[in-house]
């Protein structure tokens, strides 16, 4: 079990390159089913969760290999349709290869995903967008099996806008006979980042980043090459190391526009940005002023910052609320960061957050990924020393973050 001890109250200071973004990664590598021929990936971040795909792309009779950022991928076989249990179980996004090997293989039999702690997050909006589609769902012995010879393009109306299932339904509708409309889709930048590579694989989508999108069915998508957008979260988590460690650094390689939701909630708090075309600069207030946010699907405050947010709202003057209407259970740091001297009560969906004047360091367990990363930044801002206990979930979302966060002046050593 890996942990990690950091020392705290160090100021972080200077400039931090942004890894491709984990949440582009994973779906784009499940749309290398569709893609007929070698294909090319950039900046594609060295994560456990990127090799989990790798080795489900190879289960299924696709090529594929890292080599740095780059994956290359070559699909020329007859691809197969059933998904190994062990690999679906780790990784909840894993689901998003369903859709691809629907309209490819004309079925697929894949094991109920897992994935991270924070919630139940149910897959029924996917499965009754592929039934909008023609298909014949059904649920046996942990598996979920989708079967249609050629899938049908039709009227997908989501009940919730989901990454995921926007993500598969539009993948699977590239190769559906006519035209899909879905209503009521995420409208997250990682959406807009998909379309954009299988649009040069040559698919006819429209509208991705908007509510609606259309998707005229093709014969067949070729080989394409791609990099990956930067990573908005990974960004965000890093200028709040910043502020809450009293420090000013910049994040280089990163798209502004995607976290302005996130950039006008720290402006409100009285933090300093500085914000570039590709790159913004962050300098602590000193002290900043409490918040009220609520999560909501992009271009809202995205749920997957809520957890780090709340660490800095710990230390503000003043009471901030943060109320959760994305996940039903994703308050599990607020108890660890209890142990560290915060003041947080929570009633069902909503934290309420008493700023104090410091945290101390403790022993602490990552629950999740972003959970884990709030107990870091709690811990780089903290007097004394912080275990954090369980760090793979943190590896999971942030390419190595140690060695970043050191290069900024943080006094952290990763222990096995
Ligand atoms: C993606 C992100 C994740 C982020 C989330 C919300 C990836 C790999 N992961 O996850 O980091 O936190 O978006 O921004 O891109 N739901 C259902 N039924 C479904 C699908 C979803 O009820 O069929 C519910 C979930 O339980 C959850 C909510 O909808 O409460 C949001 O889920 P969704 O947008 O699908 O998130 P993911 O695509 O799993």
């Amino acid at each position: 079990m890996a942990r990690v001890k950091i020392i705290g109250e160090q100021p972080l200071h200077g400039a931090v390159n942004i890894s491709g973004a984990k949440n582009s990664a994973l779906p784009i590598m499940a749309a290398m089913v569709l893609l007929n021929g070698e294909s090319v990936l950039k900046n594609v971040p060295t994560l456990t969760d990127i090799t989990t795909m790798i080795r489900m792309l190879r289960s299924i009779n696709i090529l594929a290999e890292q080599s740095g950022g780059v994956i290359r991928v070559d699909n020329k076989k007859q691809i197969k349709h059933l998904i190994p249990y062990e690999l679906v179980t780790k990784m909840r996004a894993s689901f998003f290869i369903a859709g691809p090997i629907l309209a490819k293989a004309g079925m697929v039999r894949i094991p109920m995903p897992g994935g991270c702690a924070i919630g139940s997050r149910p897959v029924d909006i996917h499965i009754k967008g592929f039934q909008a589609l023609g298909a014949d769902v059904r649920l046996e012995h942990g598996f979920i099996e989708i079967r249609c010879k050629k899938l049908k393009g039709g009227h997908v109306n989501f009940t919730f806008p989901s990454v995921g299932a926007t993500e598969n339904i539009m993948m699977a509708s590239t190769l559906a006979e006519g035209v899909t409309t879905i209503t009521n889709a995420a409208r997250e930048p990682e959406i807009v980042d998909l379309a954009a590579l299988l649009n040069k694989a040559g698919a006819k989508i429209r509208g991705a980043g908007a509510s609606t999108i259309t998707v005229e069915g093709v014969s067949g998508l070729s080989g394409a090459e791609h990099s990956i957008i930067p990573d908005r979260i990974e960004a965000g988590t890093m200028l709040l190391a910043g502020l809450i460690t009293h420090g000013k650094i910049t994040v280089n390689k990163i798209n502004p526009q995607d976290i302005s939701a996130l950039l006008s909630a720290l402006a409100d708090t009285g933090a300093r940005l500085n914000i570039k075309n590709n790159s913004i600069e962050a300098l602590s207030p000193g002290s900043w002023n409490s918040a009220s946010l609520i999560t909501q699907p992009h271009p809202g405050f995205p749920t997957d910052m809520q957890a780090q947010m709340m660490t800095y709202l710990a230390l503000a003057s003043g009471t901030s609320t943060i109320r959760e209407t994305i996940f039903e259970n994703r308050f599990m740091h607020t108890g660890e960061l209890q142990r560290m001297g915060a003041d947080i009560r929570t009633e069902e969906r909503v934290a309420i957050i008493k700023g104090v004047k410091k945290l101390s360091g403790a022993e602490v367990r990552a629950t999740d990924l972003r959970a884990g990363a709030a107990l870091w930044l709690a811990g780089l801002a903290a007097k004394g020393e912080t275990i954090i206990y369980d760090i793979e979930h943190i590896e999971r979302g942030y390419e190595r973050l140690t060695d970043k966060l050191s290069s900024l002046g943080a006094n952290i050593k990763r222990l096995t």
